[in-house]
Parts: structure tokens; C-alpha cells; sequence
């Protein structure tokens, strides 16, 4: 008996004919707009890559599957045990990427107050002590103390960082101890000419090539060996909810990289003070 892959098994047979008959153009015309028409959003855009992704390993675990069925007949017990092992492994991993997309998805509309960058930064600071000191990364922070306030969820200004902390750590891994170096930074700015405040994050690691700096905001793109690839994306939607910008370039005087989080300003100066709560 040859095993039917299960995708194919769930669709009924005068369906996939459907699908698959290419003389029915007004189907084929009506699929070229709604593909159309998705790519042309960034939802869409999203929608594609989950399904992409996700595509991935369902096909390996339909193929392990397989695999295991040919391999049962033939009593290999540690093929199998290996085969099953990689079915829940790509099991696991699609179903991360549903979680991580919910999430995405599920996030609140943003609770908008008023609040200072600078906070937010020491908000991080605090919350990745453990990372930073594990890593011996070495933080150098110049944060303004004369900036206008910002609105917008801090929880979700906290998770931007957070996660281009976790990138700018995560991109010096291999570099020497002394080159170890996060820069953050918050400084006034201009965001289509009207007041904006500027916060940036610089590393030393090894930065991206050209063509990658085009695709390192994208949805699912990732060079790490267990990333997803989900947190850039989800930056730069937090950044553009909150009429912001998030940009990433190579730096100038050496190695690494520069994310820069642009919001804009509303709200008069405020001196801080060391006395105030975060
Ligand atoms: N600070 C950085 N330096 C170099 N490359 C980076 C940096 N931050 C992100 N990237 C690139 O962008 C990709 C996507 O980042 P991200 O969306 O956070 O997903 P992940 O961290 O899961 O790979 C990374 O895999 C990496 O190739
Ligand atoms: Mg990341």
C-alpha cells in the first residue's frame, strides 16, 4: 500500500479538480486578484508568509509520517523513533509560529498615555539585566534629560526594545568580549518635519549585507538556526500603530548595526528628575 499524503487526503476529490483545472479561467482570474489584491497589504503580505511558513513543516511532518509507515513495515524501531521525533519537532515548531502570530494579532489596541522615552529605557534596562550580564555585554546609555514626551503603550515600547536588545546581543554572541558594546540613545528629532523623538540602538556585531537589510523587517525572515523571525515584524508594526517609524542601518564607524525607533513628539519638555518613579 503507498500512503496518500495526508494535506491531499482532506480535500475532497471534486474540489482539487477544481483547483487544479487550468481551463477554468474565471477561477484562475478571480485567484489573481485575491492574490493580488493580498500582497498589495501588509496583512496580506503577513497572511502569505504564515502560510509559507507554516506550509514548511506540515510537508515535513507528512513526509516523517510516511516515512514512518514504510519504516514500520520494515521494523526499523530506531528510524522510526527518529522519524517520530522529527514529526513532533515540526509540530512544534508550527505551532510556535500560530502562537507567536496570535500574539501578534491578539495585542491590544495600544493603551495610549503620555510618557518619556527615556523611562521606557530604564524600563528595559531593568528587565534584561540578567541577559545583558550573562552575555557580558557592556551598556553605554546617552539619554537626553530635556525631551518631549512621546504617547503610547509603554508595555509595547518595552517589548520594541526588549527585542532589538535581544537582536543586538544576540548579533555580538561571536564577537570578543571587549567589542561587546550596546549603545542606546534618545535624542529630539523630526518625523515629516513636525517634532519626534528619536531612540536608537547600536551593537558591534556583525551587522547584515545589503540585500539582507531589505528583509530583516520582513515576516518570518530570519538567519538564526532556532529563530522565527517574528520580531522585527512585530517592531515595526508596534512603531507604525503608533504614527512612528522603525529603521535599521550598518554603522558608519565599524562593525554593527543601528535600529532606530522614531515616534513622535507630543506634549511639552520635561526636565526629569532623579527622584521620579519609572
Ligand atoms: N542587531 C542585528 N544585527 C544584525 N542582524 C540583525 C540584527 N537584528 C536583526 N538582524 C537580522 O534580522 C533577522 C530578523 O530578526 P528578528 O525579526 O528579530 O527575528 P529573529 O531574531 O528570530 O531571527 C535576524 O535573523 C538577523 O538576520
Ligand atoms: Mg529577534
Amino acid at each position: 500500500m503507498v500512503a496518500t499524503p495526508m494535506l491531499v487526503k482532506k480535500f475532497p476529490l471534486p474540489l482539487r479538480r477544481f483547483i487544479g483545472d487550468p481551463s477554468n479561467s474565471r477561477l484562475q482570474e478571480a485567484h489573481s486578484e485575491i492574490v493580488r489584491v493580498a500582497r498589495a497589504t501588509p496583512l496580506g503580505e503577513l497572511a502569505a508568509s504564515i502560510a509559507h511558513e507554516i506550509n514548511q513543516p506540515l510537508g515535513a511532518i507528512v513526509n516523517n509520517g510516511n516515512a514512518c509507515l514504510r519504516l514500520l513495515r520494515t521494523k526499523s524501531w530506531s528510524e522510526v523513533r527518529e522519524a517520530i521525533a522529527a514529526i513532533v519537532e515540526d509540530a512544534n515548531r508550527a505551532s510556535g509560529i500560530i502562537a507567536r502570530t496570535r500574539a501578534m494579532f491578539n495585542r491590544s489596541a495600544p493603551a495610549k498615555m503620555q510618557l518619556q522615552l527615556q523611562d521606557v529605557v530604564t524600563d528595559a534596562l531593568r528587565l534584561a539585566q540578567g541577559d545583558l550580564a550573562e552575555n557580558r555585554i557592556i551598556v553605554l546609555t546617552h539619554l537626553g534629560n530635556d525631551l518631549p514626551s512621546v504617547s503610547g503603550d509603554r508595555i509595547q515600547f518595552q517589548e520594541v526594545l526588549l527585542n532589538l536588545m535581544r537582536n543586538a546581543i544576540e548579533a555580538m554572541s561571536q564577537v570578543p568580549d571587549e567589542r561587546r558594546v550596546l549603545r542606546l540613545g534618545c535624542q529630539e528629532s523630526e518625523l515629516n518635519g513636525k517634532p519626534a523623538v528619536l531612540l536608537t540602538v547600536q551593537d558591534r556585531g556583525g551587522g547584515f549585507s545589503p540585500e539582507e537589510a531589505g528583509r530583516v523587517f520582513d515576516a518570518f525572515y530570519t538567519t538564526k538556526p532556532t529563530g522565527m523571525g517574528m520580531g522585527l515584524r512585530s517592531c515595526l508594526s508596534i512603531a507604525e500603530a503608533h504614527g512612528g517609524r522603525l529603521t535599521a542601518s550598518l554603522n558608519s564607524d565599524g562593525p554593527g548595526a543601528t535600529f532606530r525607533f522614531l515616534l513622535p513628539a507630543v506634549g511639552q519638555h520635561r526636565k526629569r528628575s532623579n527622584h521620579e518613579p519609572n
